[in-house]
């Protein structure tokens, strides 16, 4: 085990590093810790060859890099371009989770698949995924991540389609997987949506619920509805905080996932993955497709 002090540089692309990112970083045994506000993405070179650069190789395991931020395109730029920047033997490791949403997303991917196993006898694979709040970013990992796993993944627009068609562009270019962009801005179009689907994501904003008890009740395939919003009004209506596999009220067969049970295993997986840049024997690059390993393990 290395001595050297674990010093983590965390970037914000935006105004301010989330505090709730310091704290998990503090709390997960990172003994230096300094946020770094309005950074641009050209000037993720400069900055990590400042830190790789004035320790002893040997220490780069002990040097972490935290990408934060609001958008996931972003996130994953400047993680490719910290790698870019690292100059062997003079390592650093990197993790991006933008707004927690990494984590999160891994998170609720990972307990509506223990829930389709267990009760379901069945995965991902070849399962319709409804994603409503398919353009933040906790909507658009949780989508590539169960595309990822083989599901059919469909992005539900409520205010124009063109964003949705150009995130699934950027998801195809950059992960290789179909998502299908869907129009939900009106009753009929969510209704022909929700009757596909064997599993919803409700990722919108906080405090916006998208779907009515009524909407779920008559989704007759609909296997497990999860939602990442813990303000009231829940995203899903009848939706508890905790429920981790309880049918939602009114449902024979429609399990729910509550925010906290998600939140719980986002905890765990955010601050395991800080654990592991600290306990690696060499440096680590993390994104939502560890973030969603490292999940898994936890639901199991
Ligand atoms: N449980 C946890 O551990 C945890 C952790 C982190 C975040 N969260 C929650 O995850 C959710 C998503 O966070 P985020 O960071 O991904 O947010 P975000 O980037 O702001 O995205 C919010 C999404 O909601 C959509 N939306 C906004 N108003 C809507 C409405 N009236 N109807 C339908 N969709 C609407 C947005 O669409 P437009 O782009 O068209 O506006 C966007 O797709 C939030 O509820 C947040 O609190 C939970």
């Amino acid at each position: 085990m290395s001595q050297a002090t674990p010093i983590l540089h965390m970037f914000a692309p935006q105004k301010h590093m989330s505090p709730f990112d310091v704290n998990m970083a503090a709390d997960a045994g990172f003994k230096v810790i300094i946020p770094y506000s309005n950074v641009d993405l050209g000037e993720v070179t400069g900055l990590v060859q400042d830190a790789i650069f004035s320790r002893p190789p040997e220490y780069g395991i002990r040097t972490g890099v935290f990408i934060g931020g609001k958008d996931a395109m972003l996130a994953l730029d400047m993680m490719k371009a910290a790698k870019e920047a690292l100059v062997p033997p003079f390592e650093l490791s990197v993790f991006a989770d933008p707004a927690g949403s990494f984590t999160t997303a891994a998170g609720m991917v990972a307990c509506v698949e223990k829930l389709l196993k267990q009760k379901h006898k069945r995965d991902f694979n070849g399962t319709t995924v409804a994603v409503f709040g398919a353009t933040g970013v906790v909507g658009f990992a949780s989508s590539v991540i169960a595309a990822l796993e083989g599901a059919r993944v469909r992005m539900v627009a409520h205010r124009g389609v063109e964003r949705v068609v150009k995130a699934a562009a950027v998801a195809k270019e950059r992960f290789g997987v179909e998502l299908e962009p869907a129009p939900g801005e009106t009753p009929e179009q969510k209704s022909e949506i929700i009757k596909s689907a064997e599993v919803v994501f409700a990722a919108a904003a906080a405090g916006v619920q998208v779907l009515s008890a009524q909407e779920i009740q008559s989704a007759d395939k609909l296997l497990v509805t999860a939602d990442v919003n813990a303000v009231p009004p829940a995203g899903v209506e009848g939706m508890e905080l905790f429920m981790n596999g309880e049918p939602l009220p009114g449902c024979q067969q429609t399990l729910g996932v509550g925010p906290l049970a998600i939140g719980d295993i986002k905890y765990k997986t955010e601050s395991g993955l800080f654990k592991r840049m600290i306990s690696s024997t060499e440096p680590v690059h993390l994104d939502f497709r560890d973030a969603f390993a490292l999940a898994r393990s936890f639901v199991a």
